[in-house]
């Protein structure tokens, strides 16, 4: 790679992703330019770390490289969304991410979740017979996005004829770089401001209802850190938790039968043989991870796979570009369901690790399953489009024909 192919190779792009990831230009930059510096227009510019290694020491040091200073996304934020940001767990740094993370983490643990799982299937079997009438269908929104939205609505109790809406809100505020998406008002982030303000509201009602045992209920009663949690606070961990409940989980089982139909090989095995269902979705997570990346602002200076970094840089973590690294993964750019180990990190690492990991892995292997068995004939009838995004690696239309 030249000097003049890396200064117009530029991930703060959305249309950089148009057509999926570099995966071709990455790769020459993970052995040239691991830690590489990308100017941005009209700001300052960030470093993107394109290596295993370095993305776990990024993940794994935040005394050095923090979560909240700056937010985690590339865009320097204005000062109110960087505010609300910072009311997500996401974007918290130690003391207070311990705080408010303890006492909602263990509602996660596998052990919570796999008492979801008949649930989730009932769902998946419900999905897959409304699926069975069209035959002809737009796979995201027809047939996917139901699911995430139905397991999210019912585990934080909220009323059904709100679904829809709160679907529709979450693809907004992961969408905002597309204009089919986003709708007018994305530029300046007023869907996570117009979901959090739902949020409050419906804090507050269920205050006056009473509490039960849902998610929302287990937040209004916990004890962060010695206080409870404000509605105000309630409204920033809702839209994490409800955005990437509903929307990562949208790309990862999309991006899994996209992933699957182009390799039919791997697809008539995991037909033939379910049990390799669990690896195929280790698979899937790393070779098509729903978030190309997340942000951290270095606290101090320090230095990353030789290169200084001084404190106040940008760093962004490019799972896309960790997840293919000759240095882990043999024939990194071959899909391979039966590879072992995948230690992928689609799902982030240390403190951060995704709160709903296990979560995504339970609906998309059930759904994936109850898919695979309802149809034995699934055929593309149209090119697959992406979403626009340098942040999110999703498609918002998958024409495809179900054949029963
Ligand atoms: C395939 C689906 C998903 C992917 C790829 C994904 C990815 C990620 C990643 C990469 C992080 C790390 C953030 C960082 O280090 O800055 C993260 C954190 C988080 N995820 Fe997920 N996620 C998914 C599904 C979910 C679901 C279903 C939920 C909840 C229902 C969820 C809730 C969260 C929360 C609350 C955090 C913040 C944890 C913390 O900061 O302590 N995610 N996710």
């Amino acid at each position: 790679m030249t000097g003049t192919d890396i200064a117009v190779f530029d991930l703060a792009d959305p249309d950089t992703f148009r057509n999926g990831a570099p995966h071709e230009a990455l790769a020459a930059l993970r052995r040239t330019d691991p830690v590489l510096w990308q100017p941005m227009r009209g700001e300052q510019g960030f470093w993107a770390v394109l290596r295993h290694a370095d993305v776990v020491e990024v993940a794994r040091r935040h005394d050095v490289y923090s979560s909240s200073e700056g937010g985690v996304v590339i865009e320097t934020l204005p000062p109110e969304t960087l505010a609300r940001m910072r009311t997500m767990l996401l974007a918290m740094d130690p003391p207070r991410h311990g705080h408010y993370r303890s006492p909602v983490s263990v509602h996660f643990r596998p052990r919570m979740i796999a008492l979801l799982e008949q649930g989730v299937r009932d769902l998946c079997r419900a999905v897959m017979a409304e699926a069975r009438e069209r035959v002809d269908v737009e796979f995201v929104h027809e047939v996917v996005a139901p699911l995430p939205t139905q397991v999210i609505g019912e585990l934080f109790g909220l009323p059904r004829s709100d679904w829809g809406y709160i679907q529709e809100l979450a693809e907004r505020i992961t969408s905002a770089q597309d204009p089919d998406l986003a709708g007018p008002d994305a530029k300046d982030g007023t869907g996570g401001l117009e979901m959090a303000c739902y949020a409050v509201e419906f804090a507050a009602e269920r205050r006056r209802r009473g509490l039960d045992d849902d998610m929302t209920s287990v937040i209004l009663s916990a004890d962060f850190g010695g206080q409870p949690m404000s509605d105000a606070d309630f409204g920033g961990f809702f839209v994490q938790l409800v955005t990437a409940g509903n929307d990562t989980t949208k790309s990862l089982l999309s991006s899994g039968l996209v992933t699957l139909l182009r390799h039919p090989g791997q697809l008539a095995e995991l037909r033939a043989d379910p049990t390799l269902m669990a690896g195929a979705v280790e698979e899937i997570l790393r070779y098509d991870n729903p978030l190309h990346y997340f942000r951290r602002t270095a606290l101090v200076d320090t230095e990353l796979g030789g290169t200084h970094i001084a404190a106040g840089d940008k760093v962004a973590m490019y799972y896309t570009s960790a997840n293919r690294d000759e240095d882990v993964y043999p024939d990194a750019q071959t899909f391979d369901i039966r590879r072992r180990p995948n230690p992928h990190v689609s799902f982030g690492m240390g403190a951060h690790f995704c709160l709903g990991a296990h979560l995504a892995r339970l609906e998309a292997r059930l759904f994936l399953h109850e898919l695979l068995e309802t149809f034995p004939g699934i055929e593309l009838t149209d090119k697959p489009v992406r979403v626009r995004s340098n942040l999110v690696n999703s498609y918002k239309r998958i024409p495809v024909r179900l054949t029963a």
